[in-house]
């Protein structure tokens, strides 16, 4: 038997027969596997030809093993005999070996070949196919088979394709802007507009921090939707987006609670929605990171008497909590990079600037008392935004909120010397807003209140500038 160290001396002798001798078809399997598993890293000048009648063999592991030591060789003159062996071998493993050994010859005239293999019924070929193309990446052949494949039904081949996107995008993002940095456009702005529609025109990588408490489902007159579901799908959406404008590693707390639909009539019952509870894994799968579940503790006084029935009965089944909690739930854009990552993309300056100096709560539990406004049935205590944005931004970040409602969060923001951006849809509000964002208040920050349109054309031209 052969030993590898026989294999290694004569790699190293270019005028050797023993490789023709000992890689012959005709030899004994067990012989030939054992060689063509110990060869090792081949010398550029070996004899690929040897191979080729292997490539034949009736032993598929013996020609997978052959298409292998082909591939090592990195040799273009083998890219007929590859696409050949990939079209017509029926072993799988043997296939994907060889259209990986294409990849490997990283060379252009295989685009057209590797392009042909991602509509292949094997998903490994394609994505080995892939593995190949991606070489070639900025090749518009390249880029075109690469979005042919964005809606594939496989799930590898998607998430591979989006990750490939993600970061070119990323690139060029990056390119354009720093991390600490926003756009001018978006800056101490509120737009009166749906914030779907708003969302469409905003760039990616453009806000720090979201804070937000979307309308509650069909529980005040705001807003209506046809069903719950309808409701879950439109805060999917807003909040996919919201990640698709985030910068990366940066984070996401969304204040809900679960509400209550009343009942009908006396021969109905209320219907709750645990409205936390099911936007969650909507968040996490569109690449929220689960950070913290903050629990905001109201006084007793101010929740909804459901007690009525039951103090005067006392029977089991009958009891009903009164609601004193939201829920404050903390996300952060997925990403592979440490919070030591996003600190080191500030100065020293402002890092110490927007350290949280003296007390602050260290549990989960927020005792803060709710908050009225003359106008707006639902606002933020200016006490949560002040933790919320204090513990999770930076000063001169960007902070978005996109239900921005009377202005809280704006109004917090520029008080901790941070930039606002805020979307209301209803004009009511966003009147109530602007008198909570007077320029009189704030005089150096300039606050506006733009359009749609108004805030297109501003991104438009800052984009030109670029
Ligand atoms: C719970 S309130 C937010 C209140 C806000 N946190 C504050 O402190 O004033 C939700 C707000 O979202 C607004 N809204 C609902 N649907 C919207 C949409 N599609 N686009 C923009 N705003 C929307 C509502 O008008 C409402 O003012």
């Amino acid at each position: 038997m052969l030993t590898k160290a026989e294999i290694a001396s004569e790699k190293l002798n270019p005028n050797s027969h023993f490789f023709s001798v000992v890689l012959a078809p005709t030899n004994e399997e067990q012989q030939l596997l054992w060689t063509l598993k110990n060869l090792g890293k081949l010398p550029e000048d070996f004899d690929g030809q040897l191979f080729v009648p292997l490539l034949e063999h009736q032993n598929p592991k013996i020609r997978c093993l052959a298409v292998k030591n082909v591939g090592k060789l990195k040799d273009e003159r083998f890219l007929t005999k590859l696409v050949a062996f990939a079209e017509n071998e029926k072993n799988t493993i043997a296939r994907r070996e060889a259209v990986s050994a294409i990849g490997r010859l990283k060379t252009e005239n295989a685009i057209p070949i590797l392009t042909q293999f991602t509509i292949d019924a094997d998903p490994k070929i394609i994505l080995q196919a892939l593995r190949g193309l991606l070489y070639f990446r900025e090749h518009p052949k390249v880029q075109l088979a690469l979005a042919s494949l964005a809606e594939h039904p496989n799930e590898m081949i998607r998430e591979q394709i989006a990750k490939e996107l993600k970061d070119r995008r990323q690139a060029e993002t990056s390119k354009t802007r720093n991390h600490s940095a926003s756009p001018e456009a978006l800056k101490n702005v509120m737009v009166r507009a749906d914030v779907q529609d708003v969302l469409k025109v905003v760039p990616d990588e453009s806000v720090h921090l979201t804070f937000t408490s979307p309308p509650y489902y069909n529980a005040r007159d705001y807003t209506i939707f046809p069903s719950y579901e309808a409701y879950l799908d439109f805060l999917t959406a807003v909040f996919k987006e919201t990640h698709r404008i985030t910068k990366e590693g940066r984070f996401f707390v969304l204040n809900t609670s679960p509400v209550i639909v009343p009942r009908i009539s006396r021969a109905h019952s209320s219907k709750r929605y645990a409205i936390p509870y099911d936007i969650h894994p909507r968040l996490t799968e569109i690449g929220w990171e689960f950070i913290d579940d903050i629990v905001w503790v109201k006084p007793e006084y101010a929740a909804k008497n459901r007690n009525g029935g039951f103090f005067q009965h006392r029977k089991p089944l009958g009891y009903k909590a009164n609601s004193v909690t939201e829920s404050v739930m903390v996300y952060r854009k997925k990403t592979d990079k440490l919070i030591d990552w996003n600190l080191r993309q500030y100065d020293d300056e402002t890092i110490a600037a927007s350290k949280v100096m003296g007390e602050y709560e260290k549990t989960n539990v927020w005792q803060i008392n709710p908050a009225t406004d003359k106008v707006h049935p639902a606002i933020f205590p200016p006490e949560l935004a002040a933790r919320v944005i204090q513990f999770y931004s930076f000063k001169g970040d960007l902070v978005f909120d996109p239900f921005g409602g009377s202005g809280t969060v704006g109004h917090v923001a520029l008080t901790h010397e941070r930039y606002f951006f805020l979307c209301e849809k209803e004009a009511e509000y966003v009147e109530r807003a602007e008198q909570m964002l007077d320029t009189s208040l704030f005089p150096t920050t300039n606050p506006r209140t733009l359009s749609l349109t108004e805030l297109k054309s501003d991104i438009a031209k800052e984009t030109q500038k670029l």
